[in-house]
């Protein structure tokens, strides 16, 4: 059977990981600007001021895009560059970038799926005190009223924010991502809370400024729980503990989800979180959960668990001949069938797989080439498993591999290649990695290539 005929093939980026362009035309500070500015933070001090040089370099990057056949990409638009205060004041030329991309990708038969925010918030409104700001969401709901009556008339599919659990998690309970808040839990809640109304204003002002048919979804990450056998028993343990709240913490899937899609909080989450829970108005619940097309979900990785003797979930160790990737994530390809089975049970959305992939230690051989047989490896491993989830009946409709290009990963710098792209980053010569050839077959065959077994 394989994947649907209209299966779409794509991959991600995000506008702070691949612009730069960080202090042109106009745009304005983003805290993850300002977090590189600060000693050790980010691996050997690398920024995201140029990056991958994307915001000069676009032509050339959508013309390898479809050198490797993609059907749509991924990306994420710069709020401050679009408005540098975050809000009021338009910036005509950030703006334009984005109108140049999506004409760029429209004008080589690639589909747009633009995310409105990927992390990079405005610092001009984390000094008006940020998301833990009721009025986040209003202006949240303004800048993407100024995207879609830009660009919907040429973007029809949109993602309304990334993986909350990371922004807020990482962002401002660990310290370790911008704007490095170590927040008191009841504070996180709060700034949790304002990030789910604001993707709910901005679905509701996509709907309501879109110039055409538009489809809208939001990518959290899928913190995937696989059962160890494919019994009845481990199976129940696996699905109850991917959907159950136990720490106080933000590394989970129905806080995230359950408003989104169920409109309302989960009961054990809030019997975990008690009396750090932010005060909720009334219609809050009803504003989150605006109906939404698709599923996305960000999947790398997951856990494992079989029923316990006390007839609780068991979580196991990883088999000491489990693999890494260069992140030091287990590679756990039925994540991609488990993750999307559950999801789709639960949430009965079609499900769009919007970012998976690897950093693998990739170097231009000595033939000039970028050889990479564990990428297509695990992409192999990893996509049959999403196959097989979609030939038992989970509603998939699209995989966005992370990532096209090596980028900026964050607090790791440019030290994790993800991309199916290689960038030397000195020159800024782009290099199309063996994997890259791999995934054109991919597409071009929608997935029966999969059953060929090669690297390279
Ligand atoms: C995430 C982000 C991406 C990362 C990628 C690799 O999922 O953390 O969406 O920006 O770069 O996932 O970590």
């Amino acid at each position: 059977m394989g994947f649907p005929k209209d299966f779409v093939w794509g991959t991600s980026t995000s506008s702070y990981q691949i612009e730069g362009a960080a202090y042109e035309d106009g745009k304005g500070l983003s805290v993850w600007d300002i977090m590189c500015r600060e000693p050790n933070t980010i691996w050997q001090g690398n920024t995201g001021d140029v990056a991958c040089d994307h915001y000069h370099r676009y032509k050339e990057d959508v013309a390898l895009m479809k050198k490797v056949g993609l059907g749509a990409y991924r990306f994420s638009i710069s709020w401050p560059r679009v408005m540098p205060e975050g809000t009021a004041k338009i910036n005509a030329e950030g703006l334009g970038f984005y109108d140049k991309l999506v004409d760029e990708l429209k004008a080589n038969g690639i589909e747009p799926y633009a995310t409105l925010f990927h992390w990079d918030f405005p610092y001009e409104l984390y000094h008006r005190g940020g998301w833990l700001n009721r009025q986040s969401s209003d202006w949240f709901a303004e800048y993407a009223g100024v995207v879609v009556e830009k660009l919907s008339d040429r973007v029809s599919n949109w993602i309304t924010l990334n993986e909350p659990q990371c922004l807020i998690g990482l962002g401002h309970l660990d310290g370790i991502h911008a704007p490095r808040l170590k927040l008191p839990l009841s504070d996180v809640l709060l700034a949790g809370h304002n990030v789910l109304l604001a993707h709910g204003k901005a679905v509701q002002a996509i709907r309501s400024k879109s110039k055409g048919e538009c489809r809208v979804g939001y990518a959290p990450v899928g913190v995937v729980v696989m059962p160890a056998a494919e019994n009845e028993a481990d199976i129940r343990a696996a699905r109850e503990a991917m959907f159950s709240i136990v720490n106080k913490n933000c590394w989970n899937n129905t806080w995230w989800m359950d408003p989104v899609f169920l409109g309302r909080y989960p009961e054990d989450g809030l019997s975990v979180y008690g009396t750090d829970m932010p005060k909720i108005e009334p219609a809050d619940m009803e504003t989150i959960c605006q109906p939404l097309d698709f599923f996305g979900v960000n999947i790398y990785q997951g856990s494992e668990v079989c029923m316990g003797p006390d007839g609780m979930p068991q979580e196991l160790p990883k088999p000491v001949d489990c693999e890494f990737t260069a992140m030091g994530w287990p590679i756990t390809e039925s994540a991609l069938y488990w993750g999307p089975k559950f999801f789709y049970e639960r949430y009965k959305k079609p499900v769009i797989i919007t970012e998976n992939g690897m950093a693998n230690a990739d170097w231009v051989a000595l033939d000039g080439g970028v050889h990479d047989p564990q990428r297509i490896d695990f992409l192999q491993r990893y996509l049959r498993a999403l196959r097989r989830a979609s030939e038992e009946g989970v509603d998939v409709r699209g995989y966005f591999l992370w990532s096209l290009m090596d980028n900026f990963e964050w607090t790791f710098g440019f030290n994790k290649r993800f991309g199916i792209i290689y960038v030397d980053y000195n020159t800024q010569q782009r290099i199309l990695k063996d994997s890259a050839y791999w995934y054109r077959d991919i597409i071009a065959s929608n997935g029966d290539a999969l059953d060929e077994t090669r690297h390279g």
